[in-house]
């Protein structure tokens, strides 16, 4: 049988998809990764061997292909480790392929089946919500890719186990993993406030209406007479940033 987990490739800041394909027969025991990866995908034939083994669950003595579709596209990174450990354990019949299919998976395994961080979480959390699907991610990066903003209909939300055995057991509904939440960019205390004015009583009356109201502004006044310092004291009276709106204005 066949196994399908959908994966990313990085090129630049874009995440472009990748089908990781996991074909289990019998044959000679080999286990192959084709589909144009660099060194770091190559090796990960060996953290997957070894991440299984020590969860108790050795690779069967049978000829094992995975191809990262498609095939012409580069591929770098260590993010593959996870996507087919998963797949592999979909044709081992440890998890089942319709879970797998609400997300899109990515992660860097340790020897003892631990998930490490990988770079470009947010990315691949954006791509995933464009695509209808939720994000499987290392916990480290849970924070980085709750950034995305994971749409209300998007049934997969963000999954961010510690490591395989958590997110099997997520599964298997023994241990619901919690949805990871944004980290905070800035601290609001740190914003001038607009109580350090003297005076300019209209002024201050036509930031909080501009505030308010969500109206541009337009401050004329001679040299010194505090228009910069107006102006930096408008976000302290506007409500926090969104994750996805603070995305939009960096
Ligand atoms: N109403 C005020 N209350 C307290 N301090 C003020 C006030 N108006 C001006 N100041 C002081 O004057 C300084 C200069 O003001 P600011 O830089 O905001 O002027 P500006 O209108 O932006 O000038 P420019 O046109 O040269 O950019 C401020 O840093 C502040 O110390
Ligand atoms: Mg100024």
């Amino acid at each position: 049988m066949v196994a399908r987990v959908e994966t990313v490739a990085f090129q630049g800041v874009e995440a472009r998809p990748v089908d990781v394909q996991v074909h289990m027969a019998g044959g000679m025991p080999t286990f192959t990764v084709v589909g144009l990866g660099d060194k770091a995908v190559a090796e990960s034939r060996e953290r997957v061997r070894a991440a299984l083994h020590a969860i108790g669950l050795g690779l069967p003595p049978k000829r094992i292909t995975v191809n990262l579709a498609p095939a012409d596209m580069p591929k770098e990174g260590s993010h593959y480790d996870l996507p087919i450990a998963l797949g592999l354990l979909v044709v081992m019949g440890v998890m089942s392929q319709t879970d797998l299919d609400k997300f899109i998976v990515i992660g860097e395994l340790s020897l003892d089946g631990q998930i490490n961080a990988v770079a470009g979480a947010l990315p691949a959390a954006m791509a995933a919500n464009a695509r209808g699907r939720g994000l499987i991610c290392p916990e480290a990066c849970g924070p980085e890719a709750a950034w995305a903003g994971m749409d209300e209909a998007n049934v997969g939300g963000i999954l961010a186990p510690r490591s395989i055995i958590a997110l099997v057991n997520h599964f298997k509904g023994t241990q619901v993993l919690a949805e990871p939440q944004p980290m905070k960019a800035t601290d609001a205390r740190s914003q001038p406030d607009l109580r350090d004015i003297k005076g300019q009583e209209m002024a201050k009356r036509a930031l909080e209406v501009a505030a308010a109201g969500g109206h541009n502004m337009l401050m004329v006044g001679p040299p010194g007479s505090g228009k910069s310092m107006l102006a930096a004291r408008l976000p302290g009276i506007l409500p926090p940033l969104s994750p996805r709106e603070m995305l939009g204005i960096r």
